[in-house]
């Protein structure tokens, strides 16, 4: 159980949980995400969402998600003192261990998948490497965390309407980017499956680009089998791995997004 310290709207749908207790203590990567357990008696499959900042001091963690049907309405009911039953920390998160100060990293995010890139950006600027961030968001409305972003490294924003930064989705930013000029040395992305191949074909034989899926879960914890996706140099089409247990993260080039 974790107790609620505080909720906040930051955008329409958009909301910011921070939850305290003993469970922070095993939050360790950036990437990882928690099975969260609603009240409502007739909702039994517990919710995945992704740790958004991690604060071991204060023992507290955030999390950023958007409300999509009952769970997520559910959970934006709670108030501070409110408890939540809480699985987790689960699955294999981005990896930072071989990041130096001579790094310079590309973090790419979109939509709901930008709030992991938090924790993970505030975890590779700690160790003294240059990040570029590129953001996409359907509109102005719906961005969040821009200044908090940007008090960690650059930020380049496109929204598909063009209401704010870049018009398009964060490929036309790319493309303007990544050039002869600037090669990133690691590449992290989260958002949609379709920003994710962009990312995939882009990155594909990057040695270190990483990519966080998502997939309908159950169990959560690799035993159901629900979360499976497929390796991609598997000619048989048979071996498969888990986004709960083997993921959420994985390197370009290894499953079909
Ligand atoms: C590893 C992981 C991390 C995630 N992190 C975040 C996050 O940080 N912020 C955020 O807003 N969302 C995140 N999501 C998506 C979030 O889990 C779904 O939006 C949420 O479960 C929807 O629940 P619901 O009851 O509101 O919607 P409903 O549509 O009523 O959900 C019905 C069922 O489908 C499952 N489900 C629905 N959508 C998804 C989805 N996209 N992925 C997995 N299961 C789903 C639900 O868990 C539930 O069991 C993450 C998903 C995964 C897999
Ligand atoms: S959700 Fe059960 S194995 Fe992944």
């Amino acid at each position: 159980m974790m107790t609620v310290v505080s909720q906040k709207l930051l955008a329409p749908k958009i909301y910011e949980l921070v939850l305290q207790g003993e469970l922070v203590n095993e939050m360790k990567e950036p990437g990882q995400f928690l099975h969260i357990r609603v009240k409502r008696q007739d909702l039994l499959l517990r919710r995945p969402i992704s740790l958004a900042d991690i604060n071991p001091q204060e023992k507290t963690c955030t999390l950023i998600y958007r409300v999509e049907g009952q769970g997520t309405l559910d959970m934006s009911e709670l108030k501070s003192g409110d408890l939540l039953d809480v699985m987790g920390p689960l699955g294999h998160g981005f990896p930072v261990a071989d990041i130096t100060p001579a790094d310079h990293v590309l973090i790419v995010g979109g939509g709901i998948g930008v709030p992991p890139l938090y924790a993970l950006s505030k975890a590779i600027t700690a160790k003294g490497a240059n990040v570029h961030h590129v953001l996409g968001f359907a509109s102005k409305e719906v961005i969040f965390y821009e200044e908090a972003f940007k008090a960690l490294g650059e930020v380049s924003i496109s929204t598909d309407d063009g209401s704010y930064g870049t018009k398009g989705h964060v490929g036309t930013i790319l493309d303007q980017l990544v050039t002869k000029d600037f090669q990133p040395t690691a590449v992290y992305a989260c958002g949609a499956s379709g920003m994710l191949r962009r990312i995939d074909q882009q990155f594909h034989d990057h040695p270190r680009a990483y990519m966080s899926l998502e997939e309908r879960m159950a169990c959560g914890t690799g035993a159901c089998y629900a979360c499976v996706c497929h390796l991609q140099q598997d000619e048989t089409k048979t071996k498969s791995k888990r986004v709960c247990k083997d993921g959420p993260v994985f390197q370009t080039g290894e499953v079909v997004i």
